[in-house]
C-alpha cells in the first residue's frame, strides 16, 4: 500500500490535522471555506455537490478568461496556450496514471460519459449486450441506455445491494455474458457513498467478455483517492474538475488506445486521433494544471520522492487517511457528541460501518421532512444538500421506499472541529 519514498513517513500519513499547521495551510489554498459569499458564516458539507475552489484555479480562469489570443498562430501568445495545453495533458496523464491512451477535455463529466459510450456502442460490432448497473448516477445509465436501444442491443442490469448500498464482482458475475460489448462501472455512488473494487470488477468482467469496452465514471470517487488507470484494465475514465477544486464549464476523461482507435464524430479531413471538437479552451488545461500542482503540493508534505506521481499517491493518501478520520467521527462521535450511528432517530443509508465509504453519509429522520433538516442545519450555519427520489437519486431511495435524505458530504479540507459542529447541531435537531 505503501509507495516507495513514502514507507518512511508512514506515520506522518495519518495526520493531517496534527501536523503542525497543515490544515491551516490547506485551507488558505481554497476560496471562501468559512464563509460564503452570499449567506456568510457557513461550515461547507455540500462537496459532493462540487468542492471548494482553489485560489489558484480562480486566477489562472480570470487570467486564461482575459487572452484575446487562439492556438496555431505564429506568435508568443498563441505558443504559450498550446504549452499551457500540452501541459496539462501532460498532468492529467499523471493524475490518472496513463501511460497510454489520451485525455481529453469535454464539457462536462456527463458529456463525456455521454460521448465514450455512444462512440463504443456505434462502433463495436453489431448486436451482443450492454451492462450497467442501478448503483450508477443517471449520466452513464442514460446514455447507456439511449445507445443500447440506438443500437439494438440488450442493456442488462447488474442490482446493487440496498442494505450495503454498494456493489461488487459477485453481483456482475451473476449477470455477465461473453457477448457483453460495453460495461459502465460508478467508481464511487455519489448517494451512498460507496466506492467499489474496480480492479476485481473489471477483472470478472473480463472473464467474461474479454474484449468489452468498459468505461468508468469516477467523477465522485475523484476527490477522495488516487486514480490508477493502469492498474484497472478499463478503457475509460471519466471526471468532473468542478468535482475536485478547479471550476465548472468542462469534463476530464481518460480513453484507451483501444477506444481512441475506434470512429469518432470529427471535422472531414480534420486529424483522426483528435477527440476534441471545436477551438480548446487553454483554460481547462490551465485550471486542471493547478489542481495537479495542489496535490503534488500536498503530497510533498508526507515524501520526499521526487517523482510527481508518488507525491499525488501520497497525497491521495494522505487525504484518505483523513477524510477516514472525519467520517469516523461523524458516525461515531466523541465522549461529549453523540454520532449518527448511536442517535436513534438517525437512519444511516448503507453499511454504516463500511470501510468502502467515501467521502458521503447519506441519512434521514422517519418523522421528519428532509428539506426540514437541510433548513434547520441552513439556520445553524451548516451547509448539506437533500437528495430525493427523483431522475438523480431514484435508483438509491426508490428501492429503501424512501421521499428524501440528507446528504452530509466532506473534504480534506474540512477539520474535525466543523464535523463535531454539524454533530452538535443535528443532535439538536433530531431531539425537536
Ligand atoms: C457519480 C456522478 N456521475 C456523474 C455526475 C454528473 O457530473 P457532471 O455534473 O459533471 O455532468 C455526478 C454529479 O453529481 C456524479 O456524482
Amino acid at each position: 500500500m505503501y509507495i516507495k519514498g513514502l514507507a518512511t513517513n508512514k506515520r506522518r500519513l495519518k495526520v493531517i490535522e496534527q501536523r503542525q499547521g497543515l490544515i491551516e495551510s490547506i485551507r488558505k489554498k481554497f476560496m471562501h471555506v468559512e464563509t460564503c459569499p452570499f449567506e456568510g458564516d457557513r461550515i461547507f458539507f455540500e462537496n459532493a455537490g462540487g468542492s471548494l475552489r482553489l485560489k489558484s484555479v480562480v486566477e489562472t480562469s480570470a487570467l486564461y478568461a482575459s487572452y484575446p489570443d487562439n492556438q496555431g498562430r505564429e506568435n508568443d501568445a498563441s505558443k504559450s496556450l498550446v504549452r499551457s495545453i500540452e501541459n496539462g495533458k501532460a498532468k492529467m496523464r499523471l493524475f490518472f496514471n496513463a501511460d497510454r491512451g489520451d485525455v481529453i477535455v469535454g464539457e462536462s463529466g456527463t458529456e463525456l460519459l455521454f460521448r465514450l459510450i455512444r462512440t463504443a456502442a456505434l462502433e463495436l460490432q453489431e448486436g451482443g449486450a450492454m451492462l450497467s448497473s442501478s448503483l450508477e448516477h443517471p449520466a452513464s445509465m442514460s446514455a447507456m441506455k439511449k445507445w443500447a436501444k440506438n443500437t439494438q442491443r440488450d442493456h442488462i442490469i447488474v442490482d446493487h445491494n440496498d442494505e450495503s448500498g454498494s456493489i461488487d464482482e459477485k453481483d456482475y458475475i451473476k449477470k455477465l455474458t461473453s457477448d457483453v460489448r460495453v460495461v459502465s462501472i460508478v467508481h464511487t455512488s455519489p448517494v451512498t457513498g460507496m466506492t467499489v473494487d474496480l480492479e476485481k470488477i473489471a477483472k470478472e468482467v473480463r472473464n467474461v467478455a474479454r474484449d468489452c469496452i468498459i468505461i468508468v465514471d469516477g467523477i465522485q470517487h475523484s476527490s477522495h483517492g488516487a486514480i490508477d488507470v493502469q492498474k484497472y484494465d478499463i478503457d475509460g475514465y471519466v471526471v468532473s474538475p468542478y468535482k475536485m477544486f478547479s471550476r465548472h464549464g468542462y469534463g476530464v476523461a481518460w480513453a484507451s488506445d483501444r477506444l481512441c482507435t475506434l470512429n469518432k464524430e470529427q471535422l472531414v479531413g480534420g486529424p483522426s486521433q483528435n477527440w476534441e471538437l471545436g477551438t480548446r479552451d487553454a483554460g481547462s488545461y490551465a485550471t486542471f494544471s493547478d489542481v495537479v500542482d495542489y496535490l503534488d503540493w500536498l503530497g510533498s508534505n508526507f515524501t520526499e520522492s521526487e517523482n510527481t506521481r508518488e507525491r499525488l499517491e501520497a497525497s491521495s493518501l494522505a487525504i484518505k487517511s483523513h477524510e477516514q478520520e472525519l467520517l469516523n467521527l461523524v458516525l461515531n462521535g466523541t465522549k461529549d457528541t453523540t454520532g449518527l450511528r448511536k442517535n436513534k432517530k438517525i437512519q444511516i443509508i448503507g453499511t454504516s460501518d463500511s470501510k468502502f465509504r467515501e467521502g458521503v453519509v447519506s441519512f434521514f429522520q422517519k418523522n421528519k421532512p428532509s428539506s426540514i433538516i437541510v433548513e434547520e442545519l441552513r439556520q445553524r450555519k451548516i451547509r448539506v444538500h437533500i437528495r430525493k427520489d427523483d431522475h438523480y437519486c431514484g435508483n438509491i431511495l426508490g428501492p429503501l421506499n424512501q421521499k428524501d435524505c440528507i446528504r452530509f458530504s466532506i473534504c480534506h479540507y474540512n477539520s474535525k472541529a466543523e464535523v463535531v459542529a454539524f454533530l452538535r447541531a443535528i443532535n439538536e435537531i433530531s431531539a425537536n
